[in-house]
């Protein structure tokens, strides 16, 4: 499959990798992108050779928000009857492998956004978040205003999303958006180590654990916990559980069939 917005390729033939790919307008983030990305998506995650998704963008810019320029003659029939901006966001949602942001430059209104319905973000040290739909009269779209709050608390999330302002690498992991910021170069071996080190593990562990932890958003703590503890008891008539503790207590390293 040929695309023109993004860029797709393996490594390790475990970990694949989609790099936002429209350097001319910072990567912003219109339809034909947005569908090559829930279809490259789609193929890494029925890939049985693929363990984790690393989505990244340019050095200058991980995308820059929703397309400006696309959207800009839009009106408001047209943007409701097309369910504009979540269309093709939640196949995003839908992924079951473990999908990694490595952002490096501006991560600003949608490409925040899409940087927090990754599974986890990895910053180099020049990355700037930010919602900055505010300065162009309308306001987040693609759950900024609801994800950030979740993941920086309130305070700082309205101060973003009211100000408009951007917050650098520092202040987006002090703030517990990024969960590692590293030097620019270093960004890509920062996130392939952590993907190639998910690949090890088992397949069913690595994906019941990113559905418990998303549950965590969704319910309330008893339920919850409860869903948790159904998993946990459910990864027991797993291969990878048998074969997991046994090397352990033979001081042996695990060999996971996934499955
Ligand atoms: N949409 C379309 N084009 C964009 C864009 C966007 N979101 N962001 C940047 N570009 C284009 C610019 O128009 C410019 O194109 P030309 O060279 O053809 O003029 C090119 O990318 C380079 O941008 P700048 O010259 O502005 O670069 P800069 O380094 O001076 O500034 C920036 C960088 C601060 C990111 C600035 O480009 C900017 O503020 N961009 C807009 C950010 C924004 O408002 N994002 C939110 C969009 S709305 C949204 O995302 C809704 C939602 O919730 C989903």
């Amino acid at each position: 499959m040929s695309y023109e917005n993004i860029e797709v390729r393996t490594e390790g033939g475990q970990v694949g990798i989609i790099t936002l790919n429209r350097p001319k307008a910072l990567n912003a983030l219109n339809g034909p992108l947005m569908d090559e990305l829930g279809t490259a998506l789609k193929a890494f995650d029925e890939d049985e050779a693929i363990g984790c998704i690393i989505i990244t963008g340019s050095e200058k810019a991980f995308a820059a928000g929703a397309d400006i320029a696309a959207m800009a003659k839009f009106n408001f029939h047209e943007v409701y009857k097309n369910d504009f901006i979540t269309r093709n966001w939640e196949t995003i949602r839908s992924i079951r492998k473990p999908v990694i942001a490595a952002v490096s430059g501006f991560a600003l209104g949608g490409g925040c956004e899409l940087a927090m319905m990754c599974d986890f973000i990895i910053a180099a040290d020049n990355a700037k978040f930010g919602q900055p739909e505010i300065k162009i009269g309308i306001i987040p779209g693609a759950g900024g205003t609801q994800r950030l709050p979740r993941a920086m608390g309130k305070s700082k999330a309205m101060d973003l999303v009211l100000t408009g302002r951007m917050m650098d690498a520092q202040e987006a992991e002090r703030g517990g958006l990024v969960s590692r910021v590293v030097p620019l170069d270093k960004l890509m071996d920062e996130a392939l180590g952590a993907a190639l080190m998910i690949c090890g593990y088992g397949r069913l562990s690595v994906m019941a654990a990113k559905e418990s932890v998303n549950r965590a958003f969704e319910s309330g703590l008893s339920d919850g916990v409860m869903f948790e503890r159904r998993i946990f008891h459910g990864l027991f008539a797993t291969a990878d559980q048998k074969e997991g503790m046994d090397a352990f207590l033979n001081k042996r390293a695990p060999k996971f069939i996934h499955g």
